[in-house]
């Protein structure tokens, strides 16, 4: 059982890499693998909507952690996306990957369980909650819930040290996390299957 995690900080072992920490380290005690990407400092292309991942299922920008990430979720269970928040919302660069991530793959994604976390200062911590979870609710993946909306608070490096409910957070995110593929797995070794994301649904643009 493996779960891929995101640190969608330019800060490689900042405040993001210490709330993932906390999940990681509760994962590795519950037995699960873990799978870290880093969004790093380079420049992280948007989708250019060039269409052609209809064709390939991955994205045409091969110089960052996207395609990687899409391969990573081949064989994982599940996906956690955390992000230091900028202006009330997730930082630019993990909203470019993920755009790019969700928009160009196909099966690596749906009817797997996501989770995202944030870190701030002090504000807008649900609002960049809310960008990240509409990857997770748009793509028929389970979001996966703690015990109070998946937060950590501090500034310089070192400070979410001292969060002590943020930190219990993430513990009970990680616990639940591995309960739900639990779930998921169980079921599907006794035949219950998820909806299939078909492709041939209604598909309105409002005019027509
Ligand atoms: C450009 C920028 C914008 C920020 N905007 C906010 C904000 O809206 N609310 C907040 O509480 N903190 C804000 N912060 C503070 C960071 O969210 C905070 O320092 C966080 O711990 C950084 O995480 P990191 O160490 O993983 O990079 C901002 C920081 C930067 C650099």
């Amino acid at each position: 059982m493996k779960v891929v995690l995101i640190n969608g900080s330019p800060h490689k072992s900042g405040n993001t890499y210490d709330m993932l920490h906390d999940l990681t380290e509760e994962f590795h005690r519950l037995g699960v693998e873990t799978e870290l990407f880093w969004i790093g400092t380079g420049c992280i292309h948007g989708c250019i909507a060039c269409g052609r991942c209809d064709k390939t299922h991955r994205c045409i920008f091969d110089d960052d952690l996207v395609n990687r990430v899409i391969d990573a979720m081949e064989d994982a269970d599940g996906l956690i996306v955390g992000s230091p928040v900028y202006y009330a919302s997730p930082n630019g660069s993990i909203i470019s990957a993920m755009d790019r991530i969700f928009y160009a793959s196909k099966d690596e994604l749906p009817n797997k369980p996501g989770a995202a976390c944030v870190v701030a200062r002090r504000a807008g911590t649900t609002a960049a909650l809310d960008v990240l979870e509409k990857y997770f609710t748009i793509t028929q993946m389970p979001v996966v819930s703690s015990v109070y909306w998946p937060m950590e608070h501090g500034r310089g490096p070192g400070e979410t040290r001292q969060d002590e409910e943020g930190i219990y957070i993430m513990k009970r995110l990680a616990k639940n996390f591995t309960w739900v593929m639990k779930s998921l797995e169980y079921a599907k070794e006794h035949g219950i299957e998820p909806e299939p994301m078909e492709t041939d649904r209604p598909w309105t643009h409002f005019i027509r």
